[in-house]
């Protein structure tokens, strides 16, 4: 008697007693003899001690950290309501897009007598696919009956032998029974899920009940993906392709593109460039992307990005300078040693600027509150103590070409970006700093025409603020 040992009883509530003598009437069926079978209406006093709560409480609205900007203060006043719900209709389509069923929180019973799968059993959509692990493990009965239930697909098992019924064969509901206990378990062990709907990700519940006892478990409905692999092939100019971005700085691209040909002869370098007055820039795997004037920095990266067929990025500005401790190699061995990094950050002249992002998704309504804290990492790379995870780094980084195109740069962004890119990426790209390979800095040289480009407007800063008010359905940031 599983349910009443002696531990159960010495500690036992006045509840817990009840339930046991309960059970003990109900599991061994001799309530007036064989033909009053109980029926689980009779027994509901059976329930677990103490229920677990079905749904998480609501996380609430998030705390906006001390100094965050608040962004509804940002959005023009007579636009505000309309924006709001526009956001609002967008945000739903966005939870609709990215949940399903498979974040139901789900427990195991306790003392259950029911055996299935509680993760990782997944079904290609409308494939029939058997379930495995069902099984019954009840004490002795003249008669067991169970049934499963599902909600997206339909369920079949064999065509029973003797001593057994099957009811809703091919259907959502199906029951099972027999006066044998092995037949039943048989008949499970033939029981398999078909779904009837085509989706890409999503999942399904499935019900599986004895009596009293209940249990659910998911299954996932997934479209497998093919791989896309890159052939890293040889050497380095087949593994990394360098992309910049440049603006009416042709003297700096210039010393930048020498400094690459000291060291790196033959890699590829792609230059995006929304100058106003172009100069052709040529020589041997160069790519001069000319783009119309002034589209912007990310539009810019996300040209350069969208043109490379190596496996990895090497992003740098138009003024960096390659230098001896510009080591691509060094970096590409750290994203090969740990490939579930996306992005390695390393250092700018003595600088090895990075930053952690926190955020939280608050309230439906209100929205989400990023905090991103300059110099904030997580702990350091197993393996490789001088670098660290963290959120976002510099304009300094190797990145998977699949993972940075996947994210993309906003080109709604013109002057003001770079954690952006990072933001959006937030839970989507492993990032990862290094103080073991750097890039220089060239000097700083003021530029007139330049400058007046290059520095934000504020209406640009309220631009990007309104941007994270929509787009990141965020309440509030805070720049730390
Ligand atoms: C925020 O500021 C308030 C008032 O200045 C202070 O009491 C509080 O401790 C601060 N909170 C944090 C998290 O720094
Ligand atoms: C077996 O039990 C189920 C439910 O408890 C009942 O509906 C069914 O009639 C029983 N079958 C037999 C053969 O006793
Ligand atoms: C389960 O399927 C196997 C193979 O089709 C079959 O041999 C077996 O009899 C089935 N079990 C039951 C209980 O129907
Ligand atoms: C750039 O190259 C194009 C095509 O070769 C040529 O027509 C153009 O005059 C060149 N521009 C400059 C500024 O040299």
């Amino acid at each position: 008697m599983a349910l009443c040992n002696a531990a159960t009883l010495q500690t036992a509530t006045l509840g817990c007693v009840l339930v046991c003598v309960l059970s003990y009437l109900y599991l061994n069926g001799n309530v007036g003899g064989p033909e009053a079978y109980p029926l689980p209406s009779q027994h509901t006093k059976r329930l677990p001690p103490r229920l677990p709560p079905s749904h998480l409480p609501s996380p609430g609205p998030c705390t906006c950290a001390n100094g965050s900007m608040l962004l509804k203060n940002v959005v023009p006043k007579n636009q505000a309501v309309e924006l709001i719900k526009r956001r609002e209709k967008e945000f739903q389509q966005h939870k609709a897009r990215a949940e399903s069923v498979l974040s139901t929180l789900l427990y195991a019973p306790s003392n259950s007598p029911l055996q299935y799968p509680i993760q990782g059993f997944k079904v290609r959509p409308m494939t029939p696919t058997f379930i495995p692990g069902l099984a019954l493990h009840a004490e002795q009965r003249k008669n067991y009956t169970v049934s499963l239930k599902v909600s997206k697909g339909v369920l079949s098992t064999t065509i029973p032998a003797a001593r057994a019924k099957v009811q809703g064969n091919g259907e959502s509901r199906l029951m099972m029974e027999s006066s044998s206990l092995e037949t039943l378990n048989g008949l499970l062990a033939n029981v398999s899920y078909t779904s009837t709907i085509y989706h890409i990700h999503t999942g399904d519940l499935a019900t599986f009940q004895f009596e009293d006892h209940e249990g659910v478990f998911p299954i996932t409905i997934k479209q497998p993906q093919p791989p896309v692999l890159y052939d890293m092939g040889k050497d380095i100019n087949s593994q990394v392709t360098i992309t910049t971005k440049t603006f009416l700085r042709y003297p700096q691209l210039k010393v930048l593109l020498k400094s690459i040909r000291q060291f790196y002869k033959d890699i590829e370098v792609i230059i995006a460039d929304d100058s106003f007055v172009t100069e052709n820039i040529t020589g041997d795997h160069i790519q001069h992307y000319i783009m119309p004037p002034g589209k912007g920095w990310f539009a810019g990266r996300n040209l350069a990005v969208s043109q490379v067929t190596t496996k990895y990025i090497l992003w740098v500005d138009d003024d960096f300078l390659f230098t001896k401790l510009t080591k691509i190699e060094e970096m590409v061995k750290v994203m090969e040693a740990v490939p579930e990094l996306d992005v390695l950050g390393g250092k700018v002249g003595k600088d090895q600027f990075y930053s952690s992002l926190i955020y939280e998704e608050g309230d439906e309504m209100e929205g989400g509150c990023m905090y991103r804290k300059t110099r904030g990492k997580f702990h350091s790379l197993p393996g490789y103590p001088q670098c660290s995870v963290v959120s976002g780094v510099v304009n300094f980084f190797l990145a998977r070409t699949d993972a940075v195109q996947r994210v993309g740069f906003d080109p709604q962004l013109k002057r003001v970006a770079h954690s952006e890119f990072f933001m959006d990426g937030l839970g989507s790209l492993m990032v990862a700093t290094c103080g073991h390979v750097a890039i220089g800095h060239q000097k700083i040289h003021k530029q007139k025409g330049y400058m007046r480009f290059r520095q934000p407007a504020k209406s640009d800063t309220i631009s990007k603020l309104q941007l994270h008010f929509f787009k990141n359905h965020l309440k509030c940031i805070r720049y730390g």
